[in-house]
Protein backbone atom coordinates (compact mmCIF):
# COMPACT_ATOMS: atom_id res chain seq x y z
CA UNK A 1 0.00 0.00 0.00
CA UNK A 2 1.61 3.16 -1.22
CA UNK A 3 2.24 5.87 1.49
CA UNK A 4 1.67 9.47 1.00
CA UNK A 5 2.13 12.39 3.23
CA UNK A 6 -0.47 15.03 3.61
CA UNK A 7 0.52 18.77 4.38
CA UNK A 8 -2.27 20.81 5.98
CA UNK A 9 -1.81 25.06 6.81
CA UNK A 10 -3.33 26.37 9.76
CA UNK A 11 -2.67 29.77 11.51
CA UNK A 12 -2.56 31.39 14.95
CA UNK A 13 -1.82 34.75 16.30
CA UNK A 14 0.04 34.49 19.48
CA UNK A 15 2.02 36.38 21.99
CA UNK A 16 5.19 35.98 23.51
CA UNK A 17 8.39 36.70 25.31
CA UNK A 18 11.93 35.88 25.12
CA UNK A 19 13.32 34.92 28.40
CA UNK A 20 15.66 32.38 29.55
CA UNK A 21 16.40 32.26 33.64
CA UNK A 22 19.06 30.19 32.77
CA UNK A 23 20.62 33.22 31.09
CA UNK A 24 22.14 36.65 32.59
CA UNK A 25 20.27 39.82 32.03
CA UNK A 26 23.06 40.86 29.56
CA UNK A 27 22.46 37.41 27.40
CA UNK A 28 19.05 37.90 27.50
CA UNK A 29 19.19 41.69 26.67
CA UNK A 30 21.93 40.61 23.84
CA UNK A 31 20.86 37.34 22.46
CA UNK A 32 16.71 38.26 22.33
CA UNK A 33 17.35 41.91 21.34
CA UNK A 34 13.69 43.34 21.39
CA UNK A 35 12.04 39.97 21.79
CA UNK A 36 13.26 40.13 25.41
CA UNK A 37 11.81 43.14 26.23
CA UNK A 38 9.14 42.23 28.99
CA UNK A 39 5.54 43.14 27.74
CA UNK A 40 6.25 40.70 25.46
CA UNK A 41 4.89 40.64 21.52
CA UNK A 42 2.77 39.12 18.63
CA UNK A 43 2.81 37.14 15.82
CA UNK A 44 0.86 35.55 13.17
CA UNK A 45 1.73 32.05 12.76
CA UNK A 46 1.43 29.34 10.01
CA UNK A 47 1.99 25.91 10.94
CA UNK A 48 2.63 22.87 8.22
CA UNK A 49 1.67 20.19 9.57
CA UNK A 50 2.84 16.62 7.66
CA UNK A 51 0.92 13.38 8.50
CA UNK A 52 1.40 10.22 6.53
CA UNK A 53 -0.31 7.16 6.09
CA UNK A 54 -1.40 4.30 3.34
CA UNK A 55 -3.96 5.73 0.75
CA UNK A 56 -7.08 3.94 1.75
CA UNK A 57 -8.50 2.11 -1.63
CA UNK A 58 -12.02 3.44 -0.60
CA UNK A 59 -11.45 7.14 0.38
CA UNK A 60 -8.51 7.71 -1.85
CA UNK A 61 -7.35 9.45 1.03
CA UNK A 62 -3.87 9.02 3.25
CA UNK A 63 -5.48 10.77 6.33
CA UNK A 64 -9.18 11.41 7.37
CA UNK A 65 -8.69 15.23 6.67
CA UNK A 66 -11.90 16.30 9.13
CA UNK A 67 -9.84 14.06 11.83
CA UNK A 68 -6.88 15.81 11.38
CA UNK A 69 -8.25 19.34 11.37
CA UNK A 70 -10.56 19.11 14.72
CA UNK A 71 -7.07 17.48 16.33
CA UNK A 72 -5.18 20.41 15.44
CA UNK A 73 -8.11 22.55 16.43
CA UNK A 74 -8.36 21.45 19.46
CA UNK A 75 -5.15 20.98 20.75
CA UNK A 76 -3.41 23.39 19.24
CA UNK A 77 -5.08 26.51 18.02
CA UNK A 78 -8.14 26.75 20.34
CA UNK A 79 -5.56 27.12 23.61
CA UNK A 80 -2.36 29.12 21.12
CA UNK A 81 -4.39 31.16 19.32
CA UNK A 82 -4.91 34.70 21.07
CA UNK A 83 -3.29 33.59 23.87
CA UNK A 84 -0.04 34.54 25.70
CA UNK A 85 2.16 31.78 25.10
CA UNK A 86 4.07 31.92 27.77
CA UNK A 87 1.07 31.84 29.81
CA UNK A 88 0.70 28.13 29.03
CA UNK A 89 1.47 24.96 30.98
CA UNK A 90 3.04 23.47 27.99
CA UNK A 91 5.37 26.35 28.10
CA UNK A 92 6.13 26.85 32.30
CA UNK A 93 9.47 25.28 31.59
CA UNK A 94 10.20 25.95 27.88
CA UNK A 95 11.56 29.40 26.30
CA UNK A 96 8.56 29.90 23.46
CA UNK A 97 10.92 30.26 20.54
CA UNK A 98 10.17 28.52 16.99
CA UNK A 99 12.07 25.98 17.83
CA UNK A 100 10.05 24.97 20.59
CA UNK A 101 6.76 25.93 19.50
CA UNK A 102 7.36 23.68 16.65
CA UNK A 103 8.43 20.77 18.93
CA UNK A 104 5.54 21.20 21.52
CA UNK A 105 3.26 21.11 18.62
CA UNK A 106 5.04 17.86 17.39
CA UNK A 107 4.46 16.42 21.00
CA UNK A 108 0.93 17.33 21.17
CA UNK A 109 -0.16 15.99 17.94
CA UNK A 110 1.74 12.65 18.65
CA UNK A 111 0.34 12.51 22.02
CA UNK A 112 -2.85 12.88 20.07
CA UNK A 113 -2.23 9.91 18.03
CA UNK A 114 -1.42 11.55 14.99
CA UNK A 115 0.98 10.13 12.20
CA UNK A 116 2.99 13.20 12.52
CA UNK A 117 5.80 13.24 10.13
CA UNK A 118 6.95 16.80 10.36
CA UNK A 119 5.70 20.60 11.89
CA UNK A 120 7.02 23.50 9.95
CA UNK A 121 6.36 26.60 11.76
CA UNK A 122 6.30 29.74 9.76
CA UNK A 123 7.05 32.85 12.57
CA UNK A 124 7.97 35.66 10.24
CA UNK A 125 8.35 36.04 6.58
CA UNK A 126 12.00 35.20 7.21
CA UNK A 127 11.92 32.74 10.08
CA UNK A 128 10.91 29.18 9.85
CA UNK A 129 11.42 25.84 11.94
CA UNK A 130 10.96 22.81 11.23
CA UNK A 131 10.73 19.63 13.43
CA UNK A 132 10.88 15.84 12.32
CA UNK A 133 11.50 14.29 15.67
CA UNK A 134 13.91 12.83 17.59
CA UNK A 135 16.00 10.75 15.21
NI1 LIG B 1 8.80 36.85 18.61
Amino acid sequence: MPSVALIRRYAFSSAHRLHSDALSPEENARLYGKCNNPNGHGHNYAVEVAVTGPVDPRTGFCADLPALDATVRRTILEPFDHNDLNALPEFARLVPTGENIARVIWDKLRAAGLPVLSVRLQETRDNFFEYRGDR
